[in-house]
This record gives structure tokens, C-alpha cells and sequence, in this order.
């Protein structure tokens, strides 16, 4: 993996790499549940067409490879995390999918035998430290003229789904730093203008923007405990968390689980979310 990791974003790839990849993958059918609305969202726009080559990028465990492979029967999928992409293999094996998989950061793995049609991105290109430079890398993997599209967070106060756990769980953590929203994470895309910025710095143009707005039930229908555990895997929550010793750790589920009792109704605690869906042309 050394090879094809940018030294700049060693960051992302032990966090991806570390206990935040090995939850997500533990937690990947409801996490699939719960953003399957960014999920249709995102593929509307995307409108693959079988007979396309599509490239998904930042692909995690596989969910939006395997739905654009079953579509057009060519998806390859990149991902810097070796537990998510195992688990995407895995998935792709169990459901006999063409999709193929790749780990590689994709700021530096070699697109040019490519020539797709389509990239996709389920929320996984915000987390580069050189934006345009990815983009531009990117760019090779696709045909001159091809689609872009991906989903990206908005502004944390339209995303209370994330904002509540972690807003509570300020409560029980030393100080934190504010959210860095211009530096690689889930927020890095809120501003319009900014990635508008990036993707033309690459080379993309017909760079569009549509708002995505969702109710994201965390609590996966199944309660209040799912809901915490599901909390403390959210992106803000679990970063903060990532070096917190075990009482700290303790006293922040309590605080969550207290806040969200109150959102609880027939066992679903559904929480706003709101996302970008990017489009641009090669
Ligand atoms: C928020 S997760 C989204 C995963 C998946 N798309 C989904 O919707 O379930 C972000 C993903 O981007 C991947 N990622 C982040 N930076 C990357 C990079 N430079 N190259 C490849 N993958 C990257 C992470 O490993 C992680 O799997």
C-alpha cells in the first residue's frame, strides 16, 4: 500500500485504515440502510446506462459499485481502507458482481487504463489534503466528455443527524478545536464555491450543485442502544473520540444516550441530514 499512499494523506489512511474502517465495515448493512436515500439521490443524477465503465471512488465496502456494476456491468471501485475493501470484495464474491476493486489512494493510483464513462462518490472524496491534485489524477480515469458525480455533506447545522451526537458529547470531552471545515473530513465539501474552485483547478467544467435533504433514522429501527452505538461511529463523534481514554469514552455515551432518548419515537430516532449532489463533465 506504501507505494501508492501520498505522504499527504497518511492522515486518512490510518484513521480508514484503523478502528473507524474496521466499525464502518462491522456496522456496513446499516450504514448502507441509512444513506440509502443520498444513494438514489446520487444515482438519478448519475443516470449510469448499461454498457458504461464506471469508476467509484473513495468506494468503502462496496454498496454504490455493486448497484452501478449490477446497472452496467463494468464498476471498478477505489479505496484507500483495507477493511472496507475487503468487505467489499466479499460482497461483490457473494452476489457473483463484475465489480472490481482496487486499494490505492486515489490521488495516485494509475486511472489511465480506464477510459470510464462515470465516477461516483458516496461521500468518499472530501477527505484529501490536496483536492485539486486528486481531481486532477481523477480526471485521467475518464474519457474527455464523461460524468462526474458525487454526494457531499453540507454545512454541519443542516446535518443534526451528525451536529446532535456530537454536540452532546461536547459536553463530557476536554475542549475541542472548532470543526475544521476547509481541511479533509466530512465537511471539507459544505462550501459550493470552494469545490467549484477545485473541480475546475482539475479540469472538470458543467460544475452543478442540487441540495439532497434526508431523514436519517440512526437508530435503524431497532432502538435506543442502536442509535448510540451508531452515534459514536458518526464522523465528528468518532474522530473526537479516537484518542479518549475509556472513561471519557463512557461518560460521552451516557450524554448521547440521554439527548437521543429524547428524539426516540417507535423505535427510530431520525435525525435532518442534507447533502450536496456534484455534478461536472470531464
Ligand atoms: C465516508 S467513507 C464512504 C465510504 C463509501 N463510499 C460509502 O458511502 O459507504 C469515505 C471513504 O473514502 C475513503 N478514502 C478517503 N480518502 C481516500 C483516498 N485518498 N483514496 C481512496 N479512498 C479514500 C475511505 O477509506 C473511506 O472508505
Amino acid at each position: 500500500m506504501s507505494e501508492i499512499l501520498d505522504d499527504a494523506n497518511a492522515k486518512q489512511s490510518a484513521y480508514w485504515n484503523g478502528e473507524a474502517g474496521r466499525r464502518w465495515t462491522a456496522v456496513q448493512e446499516s450504514q448502507d440502510r441509512l444513506l440509502g436515500g443520498i444513494s438514489s439521490a446520487l444515482f438519478e443524477a448519475a443516470a449510469p446506462e448499461p454498457g458504461e465503465a464506471v469508476i467509484d471512488v473513495g468506494c468503502g465496502a462496496g454498496d454504490t459499485t455493486l448497484r452501478a456494476a449490477a446497472l452496467t456491468g463494468r464498476a471498478l471501485g477505489v479505496d484507500m481502507s483495507e477493511p472496507m475493501l475487503a468487505r467489499a470484495r466479499e460482497r461483490a464474491a457473494e452476489a457473483g458482481s463484475p465489480a472490481r476493486f482496487a486499494l490505492a489512494d486515489a490521488t495516485l493510483y494509475d486511472f489511465s487504463a480506464e477510459a470510464a464513462d462515470l465516477m461516483i462518490s458516496r461521500f468518499g472524496v472530501m477527505f484529501f489534503a490536496e483536492p485539486a491534485r486528486s481531481f486532477a489524477n481523477l480526471r485521467r480515469g475518464l474519457k474527455a466528455g464523461a460524468r462526474l458525480a458525487f454526494a457531499a455533506w453540507r454545512h454541519p447545522d443542516r446535518n443534526p443527524w451528525l451536529m446532535v451526537p456530537y454536540t452532546a458529547a461536547l459536553k463530557r470531552l476536554p475542549p475541542q478545536p472548532p470543526l475544521p471545515f476547509d481541511q479533509p473530513g466530512p465537511f471539507a465539501f459544505h462550501d459550493d464555491a470552494r469545490v467549484r474552485d477545485i473541480l475546475e483547478t482539475a479540469g472538470f467544467s458543467d460544475v452543478a450543485f442540487t441540495t439532497c435533504e434526508v431523514e436519517l433514522d440512526i437508530a435503524d429501527g431497532k432502538g435506543l442502544e442502536e442509535a448510540v452505538d451508531k452515534a459514536l461511529t458518526l464522523g465528528p463523534t468518532s474522530r473526537a473520540l479516537s484518542d479518549q481514554p475509556e472513561a471519557v469514552r463512557a461518560e460521552v455515551r451516557e450524554e448521547i444516550r440521554a439527548t437521543l432518548a429524547g428524539r426516540l419515537n417507535a423505535g427510530k430516532v431520525a435525525l435532518g441530514g442534507t447533502a450536496w449532489i456534484v455534478r461536472a463533465r470531464a
